[in-house]
C-alpha cells in the first residue's frame, strides 16, 4: 500500500482514504465498532446532521446488492446527498475510452467523498491520488467498495464486527474460510483483519486449484498467524468458532477459460455445507457468508441458531454509517 494512504488528519479520522484492509489498526477498529454499537443502540436514527451539506459519489463498475444499498442507506441516514451510478462500466465515459484516473478526477470534483467498486484488483490503489477537488485541491476521501479479487475492506469491517458481536472478541479464534479463495476478495480481507489480533488460527478450505493466494499466506507468516490449507470441509469444522462460507466467483475466472469451472464442480461436494456438517459443529460457532450464495450454503440451514449471515449483512449499515461519519469528521 502506498504510504500516504495512512496520513493522519484529525484524531477521530486516522485515515484519509479507505483502500486496503491492512490499513486499519486494532484501536481504530475498537472506536469504529463502538460507534456502530451506539448507532444500533439508537436504532440508526438521530444522525441526519452528520453529512448535512455533503455530496457522496457512489460509483459501481460491478454488480452489487448489499454493499451499494447499505452505502446509499448510510448516506441517507446521515443526512447527505448521493450522486450514484450503479453500472459505471456502461454509463460512465469509460465506454469512450476515458482512463479510470481521469474519471475519478472528474467525479471527485463533484463530491465530498467517493465510494467505488471496480473489477480491477488495483483500481482504488491507482485512483485515490486523483480523488481531489480542483477548486481547493482538497482531498476527497475514496472508499474501496470491493476491487477485483483483492480487497473489500468495508466487508472485512462488517465481518469482524459480526464476529465480535457474537463472540465478544477478535482474538483466540479458530476460523475456517471456505470456497473460491483464489478469486474471492472477502476471504483475503477477512484473513488480513484477523491477522491483527493474537492467537487466531485460520483454516483455509478450497479445491486444490482455488487455494488462497501466496501474498496472503506470506502476510500471515509475517504476522505469526497459524494457518492450514484443506480440500475437504467436513473434517475441519468440529472445533471452529467461525465458519465463513463463500461462493465460487465464476465471473472472475471467465477470462481464464472453462477449465476452472469444471474443476470447481468436480470438487464442490467436498466444499459445500450440509446439515450433517452443521450438526457436527460446536453449539456456539457462527456460520457466516458475505452473500450472495449459491449451492455452497443451502437454505435449510437458515433457521439454525448459528446461522448469522443475514445479521452479518445487516451490520453493513451501522458499520458504513460509522465509517462515513469518521471520514466526514476528517474533512469538515
Ligand atoms: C461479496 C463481494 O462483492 O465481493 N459480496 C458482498 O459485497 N457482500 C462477495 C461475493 O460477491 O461473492
Amino acid at each position: 500500500m502506498n504510504a500516504h494512504v495512512a496520513i493522519k488528519t484529525k484524531d477521530v479520522s486516522p485515515y484519509e482514504h479507505v483502500i486496503d484492509t491492512r490499513q486499519f489498526s486494532p484501536e481504530y477498529l475498537d472506536r469504529l465498532f463502538a460507534k456502530a454499537d451506539e448507532i444500533l443502540d439508537n436504532n440508526k436514527r438521530g444522525y441526519d446532521h452528520v453529512l448535512r451539506g455533503m455530496v457522496i459519489g457512489i460509483v459501481f463498475y460491478e454488480a452489487s446488492t448489499r454493499t451499494r444499498f447499505s452505502f446509499e442507506s448510510a448516506v441517507a441516514r446521515l443526512g447527505g446527498h448521493r450522486v450514484t451510478t450503479e453500472n459505471a462500466e456502461q454509463f460512465s465515459s469509460s465506454v469512450k475510452g476515458e482512463s479510470l484516473t481521469d474519471t475519478v478526477r472528474i467525479l471527485s470534483g463533484n463530491c465530498d467523498m467517493l465510494v467505488m467498486r471496480h473489477k480491477d484488483d488495483d483500481a482504488c490503489e491507482r485512483a485515490y491520488p486523483f480523488s481531489v477537488s480542483g477548486h481547493n485541491r482538497c482531498r476527497v476521501p475514496m472508499i474501496n467498495a470491493g476491487n477485483g479479487k483483492e480487497q473489500h475492506p468495508t466487508q472485512a469491517l462488517l465481518d469482524a464486527y459480526t464476529i465480535k458481536m457474537y463472540h465478544g472478541r477478535l482474538h483466540n479464534l479458530r476460523v475456517a474460510i471456505v470456497g473460491d479463495l483464489l478469486h474471492g476478495r472477502t476471504c483475503g480481507s477477512l484473513a488480513y483483519i484477523l491477522s491483527k489480533f493474537p492467537g487466531n488460527e485460520i483454516l483455509f478450505v478450497s479445491p486444490e486449484e482455488f487455494r488462497i493466494k501466496q501474498g496472503i499466506k506470506d502476510h500471515l507468516k509475517e504476522h505469526d498467524v497459524d494457518f492450514g490449507e484443506y480440500t475437504c470441509l467436513a473434517p475441519v469444522v468440529k472445533n471452529i468458532d467461525v465458519l465463513y462460507m463463500t461462493r465460487v466467483q465464476k465471473e472472475r475466472f471467465a477470462s481464464e477459460g472453462g477449465v476452472k469451472e469444471k474443476e470447481w464442480y468436480a470438487a464442490q461436494d467436498r466444499i459445500n455445507l450440509t446439515q450433517k456438517i452443521v450438526d457436527s459443529m460446536k453449539p456456539k460457532s457462527l456460520i457466516m457468508h458475505p452473500l450472495p450464495r449459491n449451492s455452497e450454503l443451502p437454505k435449510c440451514i437458515d433457521n439454525d441458531s448459528r446461522a448469522k449471515y443475514f445479521e452479518q449483512a445487516d451490520n453493513g449499515l451501522p458499520i458504513r454509517m460509522a465509517l462515513l461519519s469518521f471520514l466526514a469528521e476528517g474533512i469538515r
